[in-house]
């Protein structure tokens, strides 16, 4: 990240269609939308666009990030404005006590362990009864050969930060169920990313819509 405002990412670029198709076949018309670790703010402000029933809360831990999403979302009337929050300083500031959605964008692999799990715990304390956690970003699958992209990446963030690493699906999920959510849909998203679908463990198991086109497309380019 620069300290110039607004901040680009390349990768949002292209994975905010993709994202977005998702969001909008999953999330019913209304609702409000926790984002965490919304770094830039290109999600908000395509999600925002793309979903005006919605009201969209962007998050990060980063002073240098709300700047930059104020900038992307100037003039998006579904939009909040950009409030700084790390998942591990619980309870987390000025967010409301309950929403219909958390997404969370590529921040388990780029955090430690604890903030995957201070993110399940927070989301599953903040969700409706209705509502989903939605997780975007690469992780490895037990049983599922891994893509060569995917370990270089794995390898190049340890390097950076021992804590960090593309985390193993199965070990979100017993962070999921310890903290009372279920994955209810895994969608295959194209550059070997996936998109993870939590409810709470207590609601009946709804039908999620089969994945679009575009989300089965093949993987290709970079991570993230
Ligand atoms: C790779 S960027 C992803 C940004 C955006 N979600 C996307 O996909 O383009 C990772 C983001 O996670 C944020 N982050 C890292 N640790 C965090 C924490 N403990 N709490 C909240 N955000 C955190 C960083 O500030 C950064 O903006």
């Amino acid at each position: 990240m620069t300290d110039t405002a607004p901040l680009h990412s390349p990768a949002a670029e292209r994975n905010r269609g993709p994202i977005l198709i998702e969001l909008q076949r999953l999330l019913p018309p209304h609702g409000l939308a926790l984002e965490i670790a919304a770094g830039t703010g290109q999600h908000a402000a395509h999600f925002a666009a793309g979903l005006p029933g919605w009201e969209w809360l962007p998050t990060d831990a980063d002073a240098r990030c709300l700047e930059s999403i104020a900038a992307w979302c100037a003039g998006l009337p579904n939009v909040r404005p950009a409030r700084r929050v790390d998942v591990l300083s619980r309870p987390w500031p000025g967010v409301p006590a309950q929403v219909d959605a958390v997404y969370c964008a590529n921040m388990l692999h780029i955090s430690p362990r604890q903030a995957g799990a201070a993110l399940l715990e927070e989301s599953a304390a903040r969700l409706a009864p209705h509502g989903l956690l939605l997780l975007y970003g690469p992780y490895f699958v037990a049983g599922e050969p891994a893509a060569p992209g995917n370990l270089a990446f794995d390898a190049d963030l340890r390097r950076r930060d021992p804590a960090w690493g593309v985390r193993q699906l199965a070990d979100v999920q017993a962070l999921a169920d310890a903290a009372g959510l279920a994955l209810r849909a895994r969608i295959a998203m194209p550059a070997n990313n996936l998109l993870l679908v939590f409810a709470r463990a207590a609601q009946a198991a709804t039908a999620v819509p089969a994945p679009s086109a575009a989300a089965s497309a093949p993987a290709s380019g970079p991570n993230a």
